[in-house]
């Protein structure tokens, strides 16, 4: 490796707005063991499709694992249909989530569940803001594995204008503090193929929602 790969595989860490920090690249060196434990939660909590407020199925789909409390909190009584099962966080997982969010400025983050979005091509989810968490003084930290994604970073009202964040496999940003309520989503997702997950973007969110 010379100076100039190694200095392109280095974590980088970029304020974005005070309290949303991307870091690049900063889950390559475990990416292996990251998507393993991915697959691990699904194979367990197989993946579905999410539902918009209204109850219109959206095309991305989602898992979860947590704490039996987050899970009390999450579930949606409204769907008994959906009898999901909620495995635990993989160590390995939650481990990473607490350096990010150390490296980030919020060393008391304690969170309570995983969620997964898997995206494939012309896949989206449209700009909303993380409002069901219970205590907002805790941040979200976002780690991406797969396929890249435009991430949309806004303000505080829905028609704010936002910025275009392209994130990579192995990237993370972290958003919370004065960030938290920021507005945010992604755009559709262009087709591709990646090693190690194929035609997908696969999205962690860590949050304490309990
Ligand atoms: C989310 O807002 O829940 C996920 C964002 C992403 O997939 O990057
Ligand atoms: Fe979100």
């Amino acid at each position: 490796m010379n100076l100039f790969s190694q200095l392109a595989a280095e974590p980088t860490h970029e304020e974005i707005f005070p309290g949303a920090v991307l870091m690049r690249g900063l889950a390559l060196a475990q990416e292996a063991e990251f998507f393993a434990a991915v697959e691990h939660i699904l194979a367990v909590a197989p993946l579905h499709h999410a539902m918009t407020p209204s109850g219109l199925l959206m095309s991305v789909m989602v898992s979860d694992c947590g704490t039996p409390e987050a899970f009390r909190r999450r579930w949606d009584p409204q769907n008994p249909s959906v009898r999901r099962m909620w495995p635990p966080m993989p160590r390995v997982l939650v481990d990473f989530a607490l350096r990010c969010a150390v490296r980030s400025g919020f060393p008391q983050f304690c969170p309570d569940t995983c969620h997964i979005n898997r995206y494939q091509a012309a896949t989206k989810l449209g700009i909303h803001q993380d409002r069901h968490e219970f205590d907002l003084h805790q941040p979200i930290v976002s780690i991406s594995l797969g396929l890249e994604c435009i991430f949309l970073l806004g303000g505080f009202q829905r028609t704010d204008k936002t910025k275009r964040i392209l994130l990579e496999h192995g990237d993370v940003i972290v958003w919370g503090g004065p960030s938290r309520m920021r507005f945010h989503g992604v755009q559709p997702m262009k087709p591709g193929h990646h090693p190690l997950t194929g035609p997908y973007r696969y999205n962690l969110t860590f949050r304490k929602v309990a």
